[in-house]
């Protein structure tokens, strides 16, 4: 079913939560990256997240919050350890996920017992969650395997036509995906995903050693979580010199997503370049790593090649990413 997609503004909160209440998908902003909404009660409504992301069935949403004292509302054993969680790092990138209660429409924690909830650190969202009156379904407002959006023009590369509205609140301020910390089994809390808050911090405040995600995936499986693009992307991790030459001679148009230090030395001597701000500004490379992937996947480049940051705690997040991008490509 086509739709005209509608650009909403703050002014326009009413009528983009009165979209939701009716059924429909609406994408905002968030602290990290712009969320595809619906009610989280509504199963028609969270059905529509999947069809227009061609999202895999099997891969649950998380929930959106305006609240932090709502936890036991929507899960069941909740462990100290996750209002501690609640306490020092909401809202903001953290998603909690915990055993479940049957609160939402079953389409949201696919056949999970578990729940990932999170309230995000941003005006307009809380707003906007409050004025729908209930919480929100929300996953990343792109097609599946592309690039998270930080912008609203991002989801409407992705979704234009297929979504009742985007509400343009400008940049979205972290711009890469929340951290996601599975405490369901809290004899063994696991960081699935790296994000804005690390490993370290979360460690900190619980008093407990996190363990790392082992991910057993099959053929098909790994293929459905691959991303998704045209132009192969590698990091660089020999001399920047030797691979230009070589990408060069083989008449291969290079787009460079890297620190204003690497792009002063070698941009003139490529086709596109992109940068993520000054080396070791990790801040600016988060906020600008998926903006920069679009735009370079749109412009000349054949081929991309990205700068990877020394894996500090702070780095985690955006090399996790990268990574993502590459699909384990290096050069
Ligand atoms: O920052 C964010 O988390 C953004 C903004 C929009 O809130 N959302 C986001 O959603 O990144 P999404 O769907 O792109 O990524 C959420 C991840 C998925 O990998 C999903 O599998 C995982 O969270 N997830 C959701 N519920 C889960 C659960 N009960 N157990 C384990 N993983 C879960
Ligand atoms: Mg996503």
């Amino acid at each position: 079913m086509l739709v005209k997609t509608k650009r909403f503004f703050e002014k326009d909160l009413s009528e983009a939560a009165k979209l939701i209440q009716n059924g429909e998908t609406v994408a905002f902003p968030t602290d990290t990256v712009y969320g595809l909404g619906a009610d989280a009660g509504n199963e028609e409504a969270v059905k529509k997240i999947f069809t227009v992301k061609a999202r895999p069935a099997g891969r649950a949403l998380n929930v959106l919050l305006a609240e932090k004292n709502d936890l036991n509302k929507y899960a069941k054993d909740v462990p100290k350890e996750a209002l501690l969680l609640t306490e020092n790092f909401w809202p903001g990138p953290l998603t909690i996920v915990l055993k479940k209660r049957n609160t939402f429409a079953p389409s949201v924690t696919a056949n999970l017992n578990t729940i990932g909830l999170r309230m995000p650190k941003h005006p307009l969202t809380l707003k906007f969650i409050k004025e729908c009156g209930f919480p929100l379904a929300a996953p990343s407002a792109n097609t599946s395997g592309r690039p998270s959006p930080t912008t609203a023009d991002h989801v409407l590369q992705d979704l234009d036509g297929k979504i009742s509205a985007v509400i343009d609140g400008g940049e979205t301020p972290f711009g890469i995906e929340s951290t996601i910390v599975d405490l369901s089994e809290i004899e063994k809390p696991i960081i699935l995903r790296p994000g804005g808050i690390t490993k370290n911090q979360i460690e900190k405040v619980i008093g407990k050693k996190l363990y790392e995600k082992k991910e057993n995936l099959n053929e098909k499986e790994k293929q459905a979580k691959r991303y998704k693009s045209d132009i192969p992307l590698y990091i660089v991790e020999s001399d920047w010199q030797d691979v230009i030459q070589k990408l060069l001679k083989k008449k291969e148009r290079i787009g460079i997503l890297a620190s204003d230090e690497v792009i002063s030395k070698y941009g003139n001597q490529v086709a596109e370049f992109y940068s993520l701000g000054k080396k070791g500004n990790i801040d600016s490379a988060n906020k600008l790593f998926f903006k920069a992937l679009r735009s370079l996947e749109q412009s000349s480049a054949t081929v991309i090649l990205a700068e990877t940051f020394k894996s500090d705690e702070f780095s985690e997040a955006y090399v996790n990413r990268l990574e993502k991008a590459a699909n384990g490509k290096k050069i």
